[in-house]
């Protein structure tokens, strides 16, 4: 007689880059909270451990799938897994890296694979939910975007581009499900203890005060925290809520000044 584990009330959630930092606490709060879970990253000796410790701290349903999500396969992978598990009911777009380094400094080789990380897994995987969860009439998104996609910052000159994408490609995908039940939220960490530093090298998380750096947990309490109130876009760090609220109305301003058929006074030719 085969013997079906009842399936978990609040479905399977996806959480890439689960084996440290962000990802690896959002495990251990939606595990907790009595998801089952699909953890991603490469390390598979790392997946497992957590794995092992989740299904014995809260008896849901822990698996792995070692995927490496700068490449096409390692995306399809996950992509398949949406696609074709009605359990899935949550993907936690988490995966990503940082290199703290000038343009001219930057090994060719991390420029795509940062870009295929941080950019095109998170795209892909955010249609395949999409389209699953639109669907099947639920489901949530959550891409992990960054403080530091919202204005250049020194030595991080790819890395704060693909946070500015995420930034902006969430948004619209807010915009594409509205009117669905699928939900999206856009989360915005500021600088969060994590071994991301130390693959970003640099040493920088040591020179940064103290006073603005928070903790994995907080971070990713704060923004389930914010999931429940049902935000769209949950900055942890962020005090002074205005301060987005007048970005984005600036850039909204600036989307519709953009357009026009004749040239701005400054540009007519002198003759
Ligand atoms: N820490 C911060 O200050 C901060 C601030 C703003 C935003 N964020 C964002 O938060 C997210 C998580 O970062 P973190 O700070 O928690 O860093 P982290 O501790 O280094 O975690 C990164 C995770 O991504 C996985 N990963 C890296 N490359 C991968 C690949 N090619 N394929 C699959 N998985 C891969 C890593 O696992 P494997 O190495 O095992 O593959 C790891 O689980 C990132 O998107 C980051 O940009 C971080």
């Amino acid at each position: 007689m085969s013997v079906t584990r009842p399936t978990a009330p609040f479905g399977t959630a996806i959480v890439t880059g689960a084996s440290s930092g962000i990802g690896k606490v959002y495990a251990d709060r939606l595990a907790q909270r009595g998801y089952d879970v699909l953890l991603v990253a490469r390390r598979e000796d790392r997946l497992r451990a957590i794995a092992a410790d989740l299904q014995e701290r809260f008896a849901i349903q822990a698996d792995v799938l070692v995927a490496d999500l700068s490449i096409a396969a390692g995306v399809a992978a996950v992509a398949d897994r949406i696609a074709d598990d009605p359990a899935v009911s949550m993907l936690i777009n988490n995966a990503g890296f940082s290199a703290l380094r000038p343009l001219a400094e930057t090994p060719d080789e991390v420029i795509p694979r940062m870009i295929a990380l941080n950019v095109t897994a998170l795209t892909t995987l955010s249609k395949a939910a999409l389209v699953a969860f639109t669907a099947k009439g639920a489901g949530t998104i959550v891409n992990v975007g960054s403080g530091a996609g919202f204005a250049p910052y020194p030595g991080i000159p790819v890395y704060g581009a693909t946070k500015a994408y995420v930034y902006l490609f969430t948004r619209s995908l807010q915009n594409e499900a509205e009117g669905t039940h699928v939900r999206v939220q856009l989360l915005l960490p500021g600088a969060v203890v994590s071994e991301g530093w130390d693959v970003a090298g640099g040493g920088a998380l040591e020179r940064l005060p103290e006073a603005i750096v928070m903790t994995t947990e907080d971070c990713v309490d704060a923004a389930l925290n914010g999931l429940d109130r049902q935000e769209a876009v949950t900055a942890p760090s962020l005090h002074d809520e205005a301060l987005f609220h007048d970005y984005e109305a600036g850039s909204a301003a600036l989307l519709q000044g953009m357009f026009d058929a004749k040239p701005a006074d400054r540009y007519r030719l002198i003759r």
